[in-house]
């Protein structure tokens, strides 16, 4: 908005990181007449103005008032959209004719990190690359495409009452651009299904050179162009996997991948996003919980110390780590030992200003993470709202009782239901 902003006087400088402000059209009257500024002829003394770029908070700002039907004591004009700002912009601002209707409910990043985590829900991860995705669309019989894909994610949205124990959906960005049968987008549905639509936002992982195998993750580069464009789309949280494994770990891939973390964070923020921050220790092998907690310690310690040298907001972000649990081919632990181990761990590197934390299932049985989620509920001391963010733990059932045929779609959601609902039951 640089241009335009120059032109004005400081006191309408919108506040940092808003990107928008209000100015009566006499005092750009200037601009108007230089034909700098377009103007749309609706009556009402009020305009809001903003550049042909604006920043997501910005759209974001552009889409709740612009859900305002015409007719009321306030109408707009136009756009209809936050698409429509773009289209109908002039050389290089836009002017959008508006009266006193403003509404101001655009929740903060911690309102929505609070709405994620808490109430006795949790989110939904349906994010699976279409690789991951496809695989398991193969090993239930059904053969791989992106309509079976959709399929199968629609099955999981549209179970009936989902939104009483979830309360965000991770979406891969192939579902977040795909349409229901009914028409409307994936996030579109969420939203009005009283789900929060998010975003997996990073490409993938790949080995660390020179590492032992220790992997990065990828995606960065065009990240903020990628978020401007999703939280256009209505996404209100998105997120990033890093990938420790107990035996390649060292303080080195903690810091790298923690520092990836760490500006991906920060760039949701800057796009009205919440991050769900994910530092997944896997739980393949056969470490004991001793090792499970060290290495967990390893990483959440470097990613806190990265996210705090990005100034990142922690009041707006959800952690989505590991249960600290011994080796999936180890002896197991009982539930009370991981929530207590889980615990120490996190009591130590968790600062208390996180609202929520979501865990992994990372493979375990569904009944093991709900036991484990409810041992480490009932902690007293617990400064974090603590939930569940499952993938498998909540979908295999379904997956494998729709296998591809639409009979089977009431049987399946059934199942997902259930799961969701002992998972909730763990929170409450
Ligand atoms: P699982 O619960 O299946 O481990 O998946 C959660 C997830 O989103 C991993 O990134």
């Amino acid at each position: 908005m640089a241009a335009y902003v120059r032109k004005l006087e400081r006191r309408w400088l919108p506040r940092q990181g808003l990107g928008v402000t209000l100015v009566h059209e006499e005092e750009v009257r200037e601009q108007l007449d230089s034909g700098e500024l377009a103007s749309y002829a609706v009556p009402g003394p009020w305009h809001l103005c903003t550049t042909s770029e604006p920043t997501a908070a910005t759209r974001l700002f552009l889409a709740h008032v612009c859900e305002e039907q015409p007719g009321g004591s306030g109408g707009i004009s136009h756009p209809r959209s936050p698409e429509g700002v773009n289209t109908r912009s002039g050389p290089g601002h836009i002017l959008v004719d508006m009266t006193t209707t403003t509404r101001t409910n655009v929740p903060t990043l911690a309102e929505t990190a609070q709405r994620m985590t808490g109430g006795g829900r949790g989110i939904l991860a349906a994010d699976e690359s279409i690789k991951t995705m496809s695989a398991r669309l193969e090993q239930a019989g059904v053969p791989a495409s992106a309509t079976a894909r959709r399929d199968y994610r629609e099955l999981l949205l549209t179970a009936d009452g989902l939104s009483e124990s979830v309360s965000g959906i991770i979406l891969a960005d192939e579902t977040f651009g795909q349409q229901l049968d009914d028409g409307r987008s994936f996030p579109d549905a969420a939203r009005e299904l009283g789900i929060l639509p998010g975003i997996k936002v990073d490409t993938g992982t790949t080995p660390l050179p020179g590492q032992g195998g220790a992997l990065i993750t990828e995606g960065l580069d065009g990240l903020g162009a990628r978020l401007a464009s999703y939280a256009e789309r209505g996404a209100a949280f998105a997120k990033w996997r890093a990938v420790f494994d107990v035996p390649t770990i060292t303080p080195y891939t903690a810091a790298v991948n923690g520092h990836a973390l760490a500006r991906y964070a920060a760039l949701c923020q800057e796009h009205g996003i919440v991050p769900i921050v994910e530092p997944e220790v896997l739980c393949t092998g056969d470490h004991d919980l001793a090792a499970s907690a060290q290495v967990t310690r390893l990483a959440l310690g470097s990613v806190f110390a990265e996210l705090d040298q990005a100034g990142v907001d922690l009041t707006g972000i959800v952690l989505k780590p590991n249960f600290v649990t011994p080796g999936l081919a180890a002896s197991p632990a009982t539930a009370q030992t991981v929530a207590a181990a889980t615990f120490e761990v996190l009591r130590d590197t968790v600062p208390s200003a996180v609202p929520g934390i979501a865990f992994l299932s990372g493979g375990n049985a569904t009944a093991d993470v709900c036991e484990f989620l409810s041992e480490l509920n009932a902690i007293p001391e617990r400064p974090w709202q603590v939930t569940f963010s499952f993938g498998r733990a909540l979908v295999s059932d379904a997956l494998r009782i729709w296998a591809g045929d639409t009979v089977n779609v009431p049987a399946a959601q059934k199942a997902l239901l259930d799961n969701c609902r002992s998972a909730a039951n763990a929170t409450r």
